[in-house]
């Protein structure tokens, strides 16, 4: 007489380890640099973290606070600008005034309570593959150290 096998599917054990917790992360890239950079890594088939939404915009300049704030009252965890090196930029110094923004940004997600590390400014180029996987294994791994925003808390529970 056979014995039945053993069950290998059903409900995790109470002290089965929990899932790691994936943050959602919006990165603003640059479409000549940045955003080729994220292609690069891409076609070269260069393994990095994927919990992470990407919106293209001509220049990182272009990146206005606005739109990083309206990014964490939509839910992310984390928000990456990135843009050109300097001197690379398409637009001439719109890499520069993508610092000021930053920096007035940066003044605002710390008035609002949030931690500094959930904001990223890098410079990444075209070429640069194993520098976007980089970029993004690091800020996504540093993310997920400070936890859920807790915007993005307030809208889950909503
Ligand atoms: S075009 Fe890339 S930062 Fe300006």
């Amino acid at each position: 007489m056979s014995q039945a096998p053993a069950r290998e599917s059903g409900p995790p054990s109470p002290s089965a380890p929990a899932a790691p917790w994936n943050p959602s992360i919006v990165v603003f890239a640059c479409n000549w640099c940045s955003y080729a950079g994220a292609d690069t890594a891409g076609v070269s088939r260069i393994q990095h973290q994927p919990h992470f939404r990407m919106i293209r915009v001509m220049c990182s300049g272009r990146v206005h606070p606005g739109f990083v704030l309206r990014a964490f009252e939509k839910g992310a965890d984390g928000v990456l600008v990135s843009g050109c090196h300097f001197g690379d930029c398409h637009y001439v110094s719109g890499n520069e005034r993508a610092v000021e923004q930053f920096k007035k940004t940066m003044g605002l997600v710390k008035l609002l309570g949030l931690e500094e590390g959930r904001l990223r400014l890098e410079w990444i180029s075209a070429a640069e593959g194993v520098r976007f996987a980089a970029v993004m294994n690091e800020f996504t791994e540093q993310v997920r150290s400070l936890g859920p925003s807790p915007f993005a808390a307030e809208r889950r529970v909503a």
